[in-house]
C-alpha cells in the first residue's frame, strides 16, 4: 500500500518534470524590506479566482501601486493602488503594516485581505498573493518596475498561478499609460 503511494507520487512528479515544485514556487519571501517597496510599480499580469471579476479586471486600461513609508522607525507603509478603468483613474490609499513577508490592512480599513509577497527570480518584480478571510487565494498579481517582462519571467508567474489553480492571467497592455501619481494634497484628501 505504502509502496504504491510512493510510486504514484514519483510518477506524478516525473510527468510534470517542472524545474520547481509548487511548494517552491509558492514560497513566501523570507523578509520583505519596506524600503525596497518604495515607489511605483506597474501591474504586468494578474489572475483572479473569480472568473466574473477577472473579466472586469481585463477591461482595465492599467493598474499601478505606489508604496511609501511614513518613517524608517515603523513597519507601516501606505499602499495606493491606481486603477485606470471606466474612463478615469481611481485611487485608494490604505495604511498597511508589514511583518515578515506579509502585509495586513489596518483594522479600521475594513479590508479583510492578507497579502503575501512570494519569491520570484525577477529582481525588480513583486508577486503579491491576496487571500481572503478564509485564507483562500483571491488574486495573484505581478508588479514590476518595468512594463513588460521577459518570457521566462512570465512563465514563472504563470506556473505560480497554475499551482493555485487560477485561471490564465490578464496581461496588461504595456503601451497604455499609468495613472498620474497623486499629489501630496490629493493623497491627504483621500485619507480623510
Ligand atoms: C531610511 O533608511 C534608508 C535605507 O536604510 C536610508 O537610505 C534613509 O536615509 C533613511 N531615512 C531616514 C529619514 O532616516
Ligand atoms: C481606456 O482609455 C481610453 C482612452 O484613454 C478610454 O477612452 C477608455 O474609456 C478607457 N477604458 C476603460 C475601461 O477605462
Ligand atoms: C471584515 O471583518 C470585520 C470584522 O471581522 C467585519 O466587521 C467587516 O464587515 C469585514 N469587512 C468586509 C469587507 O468583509
Ligand atoms: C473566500 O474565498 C473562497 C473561494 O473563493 C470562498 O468560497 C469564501 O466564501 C471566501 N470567504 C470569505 C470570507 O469571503
Ligand atoms: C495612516 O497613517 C498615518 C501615519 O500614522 C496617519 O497620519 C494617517 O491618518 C493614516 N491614514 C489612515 C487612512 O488611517
Amino acid at each position: 500500500m505504502f509502496v504504491c503511494a510512493v510510486a504514484l507520487l514519483c510518477l506524478v512528479s516525473v510527468s510534470h518534470s517542472a524545474p520547481l515544485s509548487c511548494e517552491d514556487l509558492l514560497r513566501p519571501l523570507d523578509q520583505l524590506n519596506p524600503h525596497h517597496l518604495k515607489g511605483r510599480w506597474a501591474l504586468v499580469a494578474g489572475s483572479l479566482s473569480d472568473p466574473a471579476y477577472l473579466e472586469r479586471f481585463k477591461r482595465r486600461n492599467s493598474t499601478s501601486i505606489d508604496f511609501s513609508s511614513f518613517s524608517n522607525a515603523t513597519s507601516s507603509v501606505s499602499y495606493t493602488p491606481s486603477v485606470d478603468a471606466g474612463g478615469k483613474c481611481h485611487y485608494h490609499t490604505h495604511n498597511v503594516s508589514v511583518e515578515g513577508s506579509v502585509f495586513t490592512f489596518d483594522v479600521r480599513e475594513q479590508v479583510n485581505l492578507t497579502v503575501t509577497f512570494l519569491r520570484t527570480s525577477c529582481p525588480d518584480c513583486l508577486v503579491m498573493r491576496y487571500d481572503n478571510e478564509s485564507k483562500k487565494v483571491e488574486r495573484l498579481l505581478l508588479f514590476s518596475r518595468r512594463r513588460e517582462l521577459e518570457q521566462k519571467e512570465m512563465e514563472e508567474v504563470n506556473a505560480q498561478m497554475e499551482c493555485l489553480s487560477m485561471p490564465p492571467p490578464a496581461i496588461m497592455d504595456p503601451n497604455k499609460e499609468l495613472c498620474p501619481e497623486q499629489s501630496v494634497s490629493d493623497s491627504a484628501a483621500a485619507q480623510t
